[in-house]
């Protein structure tokens, strides 16, 4: 175990993945938790993350030295860097020149680190501050325009960082330096594979669940609960039923691909609920985006207790577990893992019911959406589920904007068919990470179509790449696509009259529009 103390959300969650990348499992803990309590985790070394720009800003985290006294490895990365340097006796100064984005850096003494590297690495800076002396006893290995001290290392002691961020893409050779300190410095065994994953993940299981136990599993058509799914059908076999609750907010033809393919592929029994009149009546009235997420959340509960009682009387034996895909960065998101402001409250995290009479299983709770992929084919689940683009629980009842309809799902269901179906003939689909389409429901514009005046609705194509959903951009689909997507669905949806695209990263915007 390789601990990621987090010093700033949105770097962590990178680090610890590129650890992963390693072959070593890393968790990310605040920086608010004691040393007491991260040692007594024992973990093979401790990555500290990049974090606010100046550890003289006001407020700006402190680094208990009890961390860095030699009894556990330690990398500084950035933010992590500086405190290190400062916690350790170097010299921090405060010299208000930043130095950010693609910086070169010069490696001086490549070390056990920078070892078998170029001399000159492009690199990603972002700092106020300037290491300019090393602590006593330290190797300085690189400096760069505005870093005296850009990479240092006391091999005996086994404490390292480096100024720049080697976890992001952008920096060369960042990966090969993050595994120098962990294989080399730290000793830490590449053994967290995918194979170990399924095989220590499976035993979980089985021990959670018990030789009697029975479990039920939410089928959302998603990798993450599918891969789940079969996680649990690997550890249980036919104690797991699968139920698919249709809730009437799936998109066109999602019900058939599960019935099909997933069970196909896993053989698992499935049970399918239809539940669109329970759902909608719910939902009737509703405008707001955080109480549709709740009353969504909490009718797909209400269904799973009504889908248990129907599956005890079939086959008596009490169903104790219900099996969710929740991920890593859904814990992080909601607070549960690196102090991270709650941004919105994820349906298979935030909103579940307090009578609920369900253990949880969450075999996916530590990973992160790549490595569920590649359990997932490790699973032997088909490409299509495997590489599906993750898709929300609350369903279309989140991209329609304003209150969910039947009618107005149909709409929105036809628009989304048609971008769906143009980005899989432009060969896109593994180059874009989501590709969500928004009925703007209460909005209506005019428009001229043949030689009549129309006043319909407008729909939001939102496409984007990501590697984690944490951040995303927009993606700069080629404009042949967007303007057969856009003719299509002008011509072929006639409630719609408008079709724009949303430009905008995130942050600021979220990847959904609700
Ligand atoms: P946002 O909109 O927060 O979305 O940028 C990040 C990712 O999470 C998905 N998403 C959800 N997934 N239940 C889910 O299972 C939810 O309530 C939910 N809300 C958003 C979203 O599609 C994107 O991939």
């Amino acid at each position: 175990l390789v601990l990621v103390v987090d010093f700033g959300a949105q770097y962590a969650q990178l680090i610890a993945r590129r650890v992963r990348e390693a072959k070593v499992y890393s968790e990310i803990v605040p920086h608010t938790m004691p040393v007491e309590e991260m040692l007594a985790r024992n973990p093979q070394a401790i990555v500290l993350s990049g974090g606010p720009s100046s550890v003289y800003e006001p407020g700006a985290p402190a680094l208990d030295p009890a961390l860095v006294d030699g009894s556990v490895p330690v990398f500084g990365i950035c933010y992590g860097f500086m405190a290190m340097a400062q916690a350790l006796g170097g010299t921090v100064a405060h010299t208000g020149q930043r130095e950010y984005g693609r910086t070169t850096v010069e490696v001086l003494e490549p070390g056990t680190i920078l070892a078998a590297l170029p001399d000159q690495l492009r690199s990603w800076m972002s700092h106020g501050d300037e290491v300019t002396a090393a602590p006593d006893g330290f190797t300085v290995n690189a400096r760069s325009p505005r870093a005296t001290v850009a990479a240092f290392e006391n091999v005996e002691r086994r404490l390292a960082g480096v100024q720049w961020h080697p976890e992001v893409m952008h920096s060369d050779h960042g990966q090969e330096i993050l595994e120098h300190f962990l294989h080399e410095v730290a000793g830490c065994r590449p053994t967290w594979t995918m194979v170990n994953i399924v095989e220590e993940q499976v035993e979980r299981i089985q021990q959670q669940i018990g030789p009697e136990g029975r479990a039920i599993c939410g089928l959302s058509g998603g990798v993450d609960s599918a891969v789940a799914a079969a996680l649990v059908q690997r550890a249980i076999g036919d104690r797991l039923t699968c139920v698919y609750v249709d809730h009437g907010l799936m998109r066109h033809g999602e019900t058939e691909q599960i019935e099909r393919d997933f069970v196909a592929a896993t053989g698992a029994d499935l049970v399918v609920v239809d539940a669109e009149k329970q759902f909608l009546e719910a939902l009737a009235g509703v405008s707001e985006p955080e109480a549709k997420r709740k009353i969504i959340g909490r009718e797909f509960i209400r269904v799973f207790e009504g889908a248990e009682a129907d599956i005890v009387e079939r086959e008596p034996g009490k169903v104790g577990f219900l099996v969710q895909g929740t991920l890593y960065p859904d814990v992080v998101e909601s607070g549960g893992g690196a102090g991270a402001s709650n941004i919105k409250s994820h349906h298979n995290v935030g909103g579940l019911p307090e009578d609920l009479q369900f253990e949880l299983v969450e075999p996916l709770r530590t990973l992160f959406k790549d490595e569920v992929r590649l359990v997932g084919e490790q699973l032997g689940l088909p490409p299509e589920i495997v590489w599906r683009h993750p898709f929300p629980g609350p369903g279309l009842g989140i991209r329609i904007i304003g209150e969910v309809t039947r009618e107005r799902l149909d709409i929105l269901r036809a628009a989304d068919a048609i971008a769906r179906a143009e980005l899989t003939a432009a060969g896109l689909d593994r180059d874009i990470w989501q590709f969500p389409v928004v009925l703007l429901a209460d909005v209506r514009s005019v428009g001229v179509q043949g030689d009549g005046r129309t006043y319909g609705h407008p729909v939001v194509l939102r496409p984007v790449t990501s590697e984690d959903a944490m951040t995303a951009d927009w993606a700069r689909l080629p404009y042949d696509v967007l303007e057969r997507i856009s003719t299509r669905i002008t011509n072929e949806v006639p409630e719609v009259n408008r079709v724009a695209v949303d430009i905008t990263s995130k942050p600021p915007g979220t990847i959904e529009w609700e």
